[in-house]
């Protein structure tokens, strides 16, 4: 009886403990490098550089969309702007747009990318990039970047 909520008291305290001390680090270092991209919050800002998916996006962007959507998502006569298409789309609309392909007005085509594995393995930080310019953190130029963290991103 005494022995057991001896116990229980220990174990409350280093829970508080715990939390204490991971809540301390949290506050004290979360920087670019605790960063978890997700469908709400795609993209990491601040000192005027992106999470290095972010910018990895920009590069993937120029690479395969440009050419009809206009460079940094500002569209073109050919294919919408992708800045205004992502302040309404949500993040499943575009990965189905981009893997399925779609067929537009005066027969515009955009391609289905299911095959292209540059785009497909990268489409979270396509996004995280359109997202940026969609939400005015980030202008038309080639973004600063903080270095990469975690995930091995291929650099060719
Ligand atoms: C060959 C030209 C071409 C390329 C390359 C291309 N697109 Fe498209 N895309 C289009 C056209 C045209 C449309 C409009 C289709 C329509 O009217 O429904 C479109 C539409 C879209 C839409 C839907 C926009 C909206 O507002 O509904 C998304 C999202 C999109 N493209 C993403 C991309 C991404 C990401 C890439 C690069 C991986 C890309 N596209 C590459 C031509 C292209």
């Amino acid at each position: 009886m005494q022995h057991s909520k001896f116990s229980k008291s220990i174990i409350l305290a280093s829970i508080a403990l715990t939390y204490s001390i991971s809540g301390y680090s949290a506050a004290s270092k979360a920087d670019y490098r605790d960063f978890v991209p997700s469908p709400e919050q795609p993209y990491y800002f601040q000192d005027g550089k992106v999470d290095f998916g972010t910018y990895n996006g920009f590069r993937r962007y120029h690479a395969d969309c440009h050419v009809c959507h206009g460079p940094a998502g500002m569209g073109s006569s050919y294919a919408p702007a992708l800045l205004e298409s992502l302040k309404v789309m949500s993040y499943g609309d575009f990965v189905n747009a981009v893997v399925t392909g779609r067929e537009g007005r005066d027969n515009m085509i955009m391609p289905s990318f299911a095959q292209n594995v540059d785009v497909i393995k990268y489409i979270a930080d396509i996004y995280a990039y359109l997202k940026a310019r969609a939400d005015g953190v980030i202008g038309p130029t080639r973004p600063d970047k903080f270095p990469k963290v975690k995930k091995l991103i291929a650099d060719k």
